[in-house]
């Protein structure tokens, strides 16, 4: 496939290494020159190309821009009927991304984080792009949504990531202080994890997985209970992605 990449950043460097080696032609945008001219020199199907030339000579075009630049160079750009548009942005709704890529409808909008580079990546995606499919879901893990809303709340709950990373690391730093070896420490955080992690969509492997670490004394309850508040965090920090996200002020999520 020819594919396009408007907006050569993070996230266009981790989707562009995860579809190395597959035989697609890929154009990139000049900007950042840095990281364009990285990724030129590490895939051979990467080019670099005028945001006009990553348009006009692309199937797919992945839109990797701030919002706030796409805005201004988006409506500029020789979009065309037929061609598949997919965008990555935050704080973008479909409904500006229609106007913004006219005549292009077939526009879908998903979140991808840069553990795609090596697979394994959640996409969910709303509408379902059967690009986005073709191009990512043998290696990562495709999630239709029903409706935007469920797409932005994706959103907020991606933020998760760096709580819980930090989390992780204080825990490591704290192991090797007593073991003195920091790298086995991340290691053997990071293995304990994974392992209670479900790979697909599950109803209930975390709560059975928490239930396990109930027993009332043990180091795992002792240590969650002493983190209540924290709970009330998370959630309060959710909630107040609401607002920005267009989610519902009111109630709580079922
Ligand atoms: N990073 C993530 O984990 C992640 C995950 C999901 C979604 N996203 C979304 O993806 C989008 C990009 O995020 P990012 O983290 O990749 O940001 P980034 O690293 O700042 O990338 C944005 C890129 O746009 C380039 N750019 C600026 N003006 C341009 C123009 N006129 N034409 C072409 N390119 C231009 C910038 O180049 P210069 O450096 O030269 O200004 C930069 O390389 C954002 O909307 C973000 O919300 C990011």
């Amino acid at each position: 496939m020819r594919l396009g990449f408007l907006g050569t950043g993070e996230i266009t460097a981790a989707m562009v290494r995860g579809l190395a080696g597959q035989g697609h032609s890929i154009l990139v945008s000049p900007r950042n020159a840095a990281t364009a001219a990285a990724l030129a020199a590490e895939v051979p199907e990467v080019s670099i190309a005028p945001n006009e030339d990553v348009v006009a000579k692309s199937d797919v075009v992945f839109l990797c821009l701030l919002a706030r630049v796409a805005e201004d160079i988006l409506p500029g750009l020789p979009f065309r009927e037929g061609q598949a548009i997919i965008s990555v942005m935050v704080d973008a709704p479909l409904v500006k991304l229609r106007n913004l890529c006219a005549p292009a409808t077939d526009i879908a909008s998903t979140i991808p984080l840069p553990p795609i580079a090596q697979g394994g990546c959640p996409l969910p995606v709303y509408p379902f792009s059967p690009a986005l499919d073709a191009l990512f879901g043998a290696r990562n893990l495709i999630l239709p949504l029903a409706n935007e809303a469920a797409l932005s709340a994706h959103i907020g709950a991606s933020a998760l990531c760096s709580p819980i990373l930090d989390q992780l690391q204080t825990t490591a730093d704290w192991l090797s202080g007593f073991t003195g070896d920091a790298a086995s420490a991340e290691a053997y955080v990071a293995a304990m994890i994974r392992a209670y992690l479900p790979a697909r969509a599950t109803r209930s492997e975390l709560a059975e997985a928490l239930r396990k670490l109930s027993t009332e004394g043990g180091f795992n309850a002792t240590l969650r209970a002493a983190m209540g508040p924290a709970k009330d965090d998370l959630r309060r920090g959710l909630n107040g992605f609401r607002k920005r996200l267009g989610l519902p002020e009111d109630g709580e999520p079922n």
